[in-house]
């Protein structure tokens, strides 16, 4: 897949996600596969007011390229302005314009899912984006705002007519917010309806729902959410099924908290221990999902705050499960 002059090596895209997709998680999801990465979204007015912790977000590690910066707003000025900045002073190399986030602190402001309402305020805004910026411009939409007002088709086309490079459609509406199923049939109506590349998302959470997503649904690429989160495994398996039809085996506790701690290491280094402890809170627990007798360590990981003492829990609970499962053996 291209997406303007950008050549992504497979069609595997790490979503992006708040709160997750900092370069921390964004390098490791590289290292696992991804075609692509996603960095989580960036408020224009933080970037335009030059607020530090936005500015921080727009950090991208050569290492992690190619990468998509995500940015939201609900007006076309500073929307622009701030595509502007990200243009000139980032490596990244696509900029992404959020038309999906179902929150009512962003739909208020007319950003987020907000868009989806108005086709022609998103082909104008992606249009004089297109005009503004040398790399290439992409929305990630929602497929509609409700059930009444599915615009889905129309969205993507003002978005081809504004010049914009591609289009990452998850198959659900704004008021279903995460409930329900993603409608991969009106993605696959999207894709018959453009010509720019079509990046389908929603659900996907095997490497063979991956597969019969860009077969059945004919999309260009798959983007892959919160079945990623704290299994950068499921990319990396999903590229190798893609790939090869080869099924790899899950991760054992170790090789997880192996990796939850290079993680935890990579967002000390970019947040600092007392923070990054904090955050890796909810990565252990989601590292730890799927493993066996994970009751009490989910809960403890969340009274730990420094480095040391997690990696001590997570590898007391890795010898435990591997001395359960010698015994069996
Ligand atoms: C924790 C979390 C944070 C998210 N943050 C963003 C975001 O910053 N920008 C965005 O476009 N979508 C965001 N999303 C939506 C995801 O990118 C994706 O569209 C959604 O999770 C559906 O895909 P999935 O079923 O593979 O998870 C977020 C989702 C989650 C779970």
């Amino acid at each position: 897949m291209k997406i303007g002059d950008i050549t992504l090596k497979n069609p595997v895209v790490l979503a992006p996600m708040a709160g997750v997709c900092n370069p921390a998680f964004r390098l490791i999801a590289k290292e696992f596969g991804a075609g692509l990465v996603c960095a989580e979204m960036v408020s224009d007015k933080g970037i335009l007011y030059e607020n530090e912790r936005s500015l921080k977000m727009l950090y991208v590690d050569e290492r992690e390229k190619p990468l998509s910066l995500q940015i939201f707003g609900g007006e076309r000025e500073s929307l622009v302005a701030a595509a502007k900045y990200v243009d000139k002073h980032t490596n990244a190399d696509i900029i992404d314009i959020n038309m999906g986030c179902p929150v009512p602190k962003i739909t208020k402001c007319d950003a987020g899912a907000k868009w989806l309402l108005d086709p022609d305020k998103i082909y104008e805004m992606v249009a004089a984006t297109v005009d503004a910026v040398q790399k290439p411009v992409t929305v990630k939409m929602r497929v509609g705002w409700d059930e009444d007002h599915i615009y889905a088709v129309k969205n993507a086309q003002a978005v081809e007519r504004a010049g914009g490079a591609a289009v990452a459609v998850h198959g659900r509406t704004r008021v279903q917010m995460y409930e329900g199923t993603a409608n991969w049939d009106i993605i696959k109506e999207v894709k018959q309806n453009v010509s720019i590349p079509v990046i389908g998302n929603g659900d996907i959470s095997t490497p063979q729902e991956a597969k019969e997503c860009l077969e059945k649904y004919c999309v260009d690429g798959v983007m892959i959410g919160r079945a990623a989160l704290g299994n950068p495994w499921m990319l990396y398996r999903t590229v190798q099924y893609l790939e090869t039809g080869e099924i790899l085996p899950e991760p054992n506790a170790r090789e997880k908290m192996n990796i939850c701690m290079l993680h935890m290491d990579r967002l000390i280094e970019l947040k600092g221990e007392d923070v990054a402890v904090r955050e890796m809170r909810k990565h252990a627990a989601w590292y730890l999902k799927g493993l066996p007798k994970t009751g009490s360590v989910r809960n403890e990981v969340n009274q730990m705050t420094t480095r040391d003492d997690m990696g001590k829990l997570l590898f007391n609970y890795v010898e435990q499960v591997e001395e359960i499962q010698q015994k069996i053996s």
